[in-house]
């Protein structure tokens, strides 16, 4: 069956396709002729999931998963949580939202933080939302150069190296967007509706 994942994101594509089965073919949104950016205003991850599902939805009328990721942190109340990409600004780095979580970090003695993704899945008409998080720790500096996004500064608990110092495939085993995928995938897979009996 044909699922739309809504993103542009090539690699979150690949990844997921990859981990599904041949019963699954995955489609981008490049792939349906989507081009604009779909807002993503609401003040939850789960609702900017289930928003940007819903558009793809109603576009198309196919089965369709989005996702969203935040950084929670708890030294800054849960910040910047589901404005993680827009910390520093609309128009600004990651380079740029790493030097604003430093600065604000820079008193705070509680260093604990978690990734948190939440995936939106429409299919066969109903929906239904999906979640992987890792905890772990802000570090004082920058260490790696691998990854994306917050990974140089972010140290999984359990392990002594950032998600920048480590391979993908290590990151993969581990990271909140791998088991939010992994789960989506086991749904898909064994518990839905359209594949019971299989
Ligand atoms: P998105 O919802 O996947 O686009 O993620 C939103 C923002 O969260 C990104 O722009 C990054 O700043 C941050 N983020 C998401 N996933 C990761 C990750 O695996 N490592 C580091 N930062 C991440």
């Amino acid at each position: 069956m044909e699922l739309v994942f809504a993103t542009n994101n090539k690699h979150k594509i690949r990844e997921i396709s990859d981990l599904l089965d041949g019963n699954f073919r995955i489609l981008g949104l490049a792939d349906l002729g989507i081009t604009e950016d779909i807002p993503e205003e609401a003040e939850t991850l789960e609702e900017n999931a289930v928003f940007k599902a819903r558009y793809v939805h109603e576009k198309t009328g196919l089965s369709v998963f989005a996702d969203d990721t935040g950084l929670e942190v708890t030294a800054l109340g849960g910040a910047p949580g589901v404005y993680s990409a827009r910390y520093a600004g609309e128009s600004k780095s990651f380079d740029d939202n790493i030097e604003k979580l430093l600065r604000e970090m820079q008193n705070a003695t509680d260093r604990s933080a978690r990734f948190r993704t939440v995936i939106a899945l429409i299919l066969d008409g109903s929906e239904y939302l999906f979640e992987g998080t890792v905890e772990g720790e802000i570090i004082r500096e920058r260490r790696g150069v691998g990854g994306f996004g917050y990974d140089p500064v972010f140290i999984a608990t359990g392990s002594d190296r950032t998600f920048a110092e480590i391979p993908l495939s290590e990151k993969n085993l581990i990271s909140h967007r791998a088991k939010a995928m992994r789960k989506l995938i086991e749904f898909l897979s064994r518990d839905n509706p359209l594949s019971a009996g299989k």
